[in-house]
């Protein structure tokens, strides 16, 4: 960094036409979203053959409200018994009914859960936000509709799937496991099971310990959609849970998206078996950004690259490099746009940034921020206030950081942004490129050809441009490196759930 910015250089609207206040906070009335229409039960059994049952051991855990830390209600704790009866039941129906319908038909049922998920959207949404802690402005704008875009999009693809891959004939692969983190509880569910689904196989699905709600109101859905017994099965539980499903010989599959670590455990476990696997993993995605960019549409990039979701997203930019000669300007509209984000309540149709996932999620970040000064950087939060309980933090930047730095190096997974800078694109591709992950990236430049010569040389599945974190069920998503292996999405996604004839 050519100066180190300091308190008083707040950045100040050129024009004197300008009628722009960049010196003052609106204040906003709260908008509180209701949850008084969501039923939540004190306790959710396992969904085995269609049917809600008690688990083995008679063992429940809680889930908390993470923005007021209240326990909402309690999840059934899947034994390997459990697992097994789970894979078995999967495993009649994969064999029965679901294996003689027609495309056609399966595409009908994937339809009428999209259009079932669109009917009870705000209900999902609140429950989203209550169980996991992300904006209601998100989880209802952006989670939920993408949710139903999936489904909306793999039924189409269930009576088509000799067109998706001309000259073969693509045949399920059987029962699979699938294993989702707690960053988009529905969201990860639904690119899990709707291309499963669209191509003839059956699932046993564990969602993650501290956000199950909306998956056993999936589960519930499902009933309702009246699909065959089996077809889905949703289990609850922790790690060992999910490792009973990796290691159980009647599983064909193993999706998993979630940790680097657990990845490499699973990835470890699954070699030398039948079993396919694709593993979505970490991140720590560069932000790219050069003098010729349209600066205030950068600054909007950044913010949604990091902040969105409290920055729980695998492929969130978390690593800003900016060009030298525009450094110190990005930086000081970043922290005056920052000090508009409202961090609070999630369930606040206002909240930009809710509570963080989890006390343990919570304590990995404090952790990752006091990493980040005894490594000595310098370190900038937004002045927000904050609530008194549950799990916040604020946005945060770290600037005076080197490439071997931790905080450089590895996923904080929180609103945590780390900023560079650099004088070459050659620099910008080396040090976008040092990290063990491979997930995505972003590159800020007014020329096309810019684009695509950077966007060749990162080693990330994704790249955006002149934007971030934009999805869509059409595109496969999948990472370089320690960031895993597979796609999902797409054709590419359906690829994944069949063997090719
Ligand atoms: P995790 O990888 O432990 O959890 C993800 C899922 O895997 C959960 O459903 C969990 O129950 C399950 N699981 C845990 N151990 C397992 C095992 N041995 N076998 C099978 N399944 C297992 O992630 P965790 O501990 O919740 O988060 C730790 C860090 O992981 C975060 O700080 C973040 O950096 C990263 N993470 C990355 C995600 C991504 O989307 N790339 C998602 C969640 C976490
Ligand atoms: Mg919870």
């Amino acid at each position: 960094m050519s100066e180190s910015i300091t308190e008083e250089k707040t950045y100040k609207p050129t024009s004197p036409n300008s009628k722009l206040d960049f010196q003052s906070v609106w204040e906003y009335d709260s908008a509180p979203e209701s949850s008084a229409n969501l039923e939540i039960k004190d306790q959710y059994q396992l969904f085995i053959n269609g049917k809600f049952v008690k688990p083995e051991k008679g063992r429940y855990f809680k889930s908390i409200n993470p923005a007021t830390e209240e326990e909402i209600t309690e999840f059934a704790e899947a034994t390997q018994k459990d697992v097994d009866k789970a894979v078995k039941a999967a495993r009649k129906a994969f064999e029965g009914e679901w294996s003689k319908i027609s495309g056609k038909t399966r595409g009908k049922y994937i339809y009428r859960i999209a259009r079932m998920l669109q009917e009870r959207a705000r209900e999902f949404a609140i429950a989203e936000s209550m169980d996991g802690g992300k904006p209601i402005r998100e989880s209802r704008d952006v989670d939920i509709p993408l949710v139903a875009a999936h489904f909306f999009y793999y039924a189409g693809w269930a009576d088509k799937l000799d067109y998706a891959f001309p000259g073969k004939k693509p045949e399920p692969l059987g029962v699979c496991g699938q294993i989702i983190p707690w960053n988009f509880p529905l969201l990860m569910l639904a690119w899990k099971i709707a291309p499963a689904l669209a191509c003839g196989n059956t699932v046993v699905l564990k969602p993650a310990e501290t956000t199950s709600l909306t998956a056993m109101l999936f589960a519930e859905l499902v009933k309702d959609a009246g699909l065959p017994d089996g077809v889905v099965n949703i289990i609850t539980g922790a790690g060992q849970t999910g490792a009973a499903i990796v290691n159980h010989s009647g599983i064909d599959k193993i999706a998993f998206t979630g940790s680097t670590t657990v990845g490499k455990i699973i990835q470890k476990s699954l070699a030398g078996t039948h079993k396919k696997y694709t593993l979505e993993l970490g991140g720590k995605g560069a932000l790219i950004v050069f003098e010729d960019a349209a600066i205030d549409q950068a600054v909007e990039g950044i913010i949604n690259a990091i902040f969105f979701n409290q920055g729980h997203v695998c492929c969130a930019g978390s690593r800003l490099l900016v060009q030298e000669g525009i450094a110190d300007k990005v930086i000081m509209k970043l922290r005056d746009r920052m000090e508009s984000l409202i961090v609070g309540d999630p369930l606040d149709k206002n909240t930009d940034i809710g509570a963080i996932n989890s006390k343990q999620q919570f304590e990995t970040v404090n952790q990752y921020l006091e990493i980040g000064v005894n490594e000595g950087a310098d370190v900038y939060q937004s002045k927000c206030e904050i609530p008194d309980s549950g799990y916040f933090i604020r946005p945060t930047l770290f600037t005076n950081v080197s490439q071997s730095n931790r905080v450089v190096q590895e996923e904080i997974f929180g609103p945590v942004l780390t900023i560079q800078t650099f004088r070459t694109a050659d620099e910008a591709i080396e040090k976008a490129n040092n990290t063990p992950f491979g997930l995505a990236g972003g590159v800020w430049t007014d020329k096309g050809s810019k684009i695509f010569r950077v966007g060749k040389e990162l080693r990330s599945g994704v790249i955006w441009a002149n934007t971030y974190n934009k999805f869509d069920p059409t595109s496969p998503f999948g990472g370089y490196k320690e960031s895993g292996v597979g796609r999902e999405g797409g054709l590419h996604g359906l690829a994944a759930y069949v063997n090719l004839k």
